[in-house]
């Protein structure tokens, strides 16, 4: 079960060219490519005939044709030209279209109702494309399990201690009380952790030596995109209440999370950071670091659903599920209501 209304990150944006290519989401094969003119086209990857995946095809100018039997579909998915049908089109020949938007370098589709689709409500990042920002990035994740897991991996500040502690870990992330604060489009889990030294990852970073007040922001807004923001300032200053300091170090997560399947999911993700913006070196350092801590939740994350699927015995909650646990009812509620908006529609 998937919320449908939203818009989900479909590839990055250079993997899409003229030469089509399927992609897997919310269980459905979408075909995705470029036109002649740089547009991009997201139909339902069938030919209303054979069922010839249209990925198989070929782009024809501002069009897409079918490789088996050439039934043509422009961006709407309406059928444009039926080779060997005395230049009748038939009626019923249409494929899904989906609407897709490029932003931040990636496509991003809307998997609901296209009248609902609203370009505004595509996840907005107060710093990107702002010079005084570095970026870092690398390619997709695929993980072996539903997007949930991910999602409560991304609600969860704790497991930093146990899964990355060559990287992102320190004492204070085994046991600092954790806030949870539910908001109509996210979950927030957040904690400060006072007077600490920086985890190892963040200590190659951060313009100051000596302990640090670090702040752990983890927010999931409906249904799968992260903001992880993590703040480095120097003892003393930090807090929510803590005074501005040029030295304070921010580095802001983003991580898109698209359900391929129940059982698979897409992981795109990228770095913004305060400091050193046209620093390819440190952009490198950073990518490859938060690599490494990805691979190790990737195989946290596999195993976890593994043991799931295998379970003989109920599984148990912790206090630290509690923002997990809010989110995932939410969304569940949300979903509920889709589904419940949809059949009533549908009558
Ligand atoms: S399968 Fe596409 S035209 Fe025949
Ligand atoms: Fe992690």
């Amino acid at each position: 079960m998937f919320l449908r209304n939203s818009w989900y990150v479909g590839a990055w944006s250079d993997e899409i060219d003229e030469t089509p290519r399927q992609i897997l989401m919310l269980n459905e094969k979408i075909c995705v490519f470029r036109t002649q003119s740089g547009t991009l086209f997201a139909l339902e990857d069938a030919c209303p005939h054979r069922k010839l995946p249209l990925s198989m095809g070929r782009v024809k100018g501002e069009a897409i044709e079918c490789g088996y039997h050439g039934l043509t579909f422009n961006c709407s998915g309406a059928c444009i030209a039926a080779p060997g049908a005395g230049g009748r089109v038939p009626s019923n020949a249409t494929v899904r279209s989906y609407p897709i938007e490029e932003r931040y370098g990636l496509a991003w589709i809307w998997m609901g109702d296209p009248n609902l689709a609203d370009p505004a409500k595509i996840f907005q990042i107060e710093h990107f494309d702002d010079p005084t920002w570095g970026i870092n990035r690398g390619k997709a994740m695929e993980v072996d399990c539903n997007y949930l897991y991910i999602t409560d991996n991304l609600l969860d500040p704790s497991h930093v201690a146990w899964v990355h502690q060559t990287s992102f870990a320190q004492n204070a992330t085994r046991d600092t009380p954790l806030e949870t604060d539910v908001q109509d489009g996210c979950v927030v889990v957040s904690r400060w952790m006072m007077d600490v030294e920086p985890a190892p990852f963040y200590k190659k970073i951060v313009e100051f030596e000596g302990n640090c007040d670090r702040l752990q922001h983890y927010e999931v807004r409906f249904p799968s995109h992260a903001f992880i923001r993590a703040v480095f300032k120097p003892a003393g200053t930090g807090g929510k209440n803590g005074p501005d300091d040029p030295r304070t170090f921010i580095m802001d997560s983003f991580n898109f999370m698209t359900p391929m399947t129940d059982g698979k999911t897409r992981y795109y993700w990228f770095q913004l950071r305060n400091v050193r913006p046209k620093d390819e070196a440190l952009s490198k350092m950073m990518s490859e670091g938060v690599m490494q801590a990805f691979e190790e939740d990737r195989i946290i994350l596999n195993a976890v659903q593994n043991g799931m699927n295998e379970k003989t015995n109920p599984n148990i909650d912790l206090a630290i599920d509690n923002g997990q646990l809010r989110f995932r009812k939410k969304l569940s509620q949300m979903i509920e209501d889709e589904r419940k908006l949809k059949s009533v529609e549908a009558a």
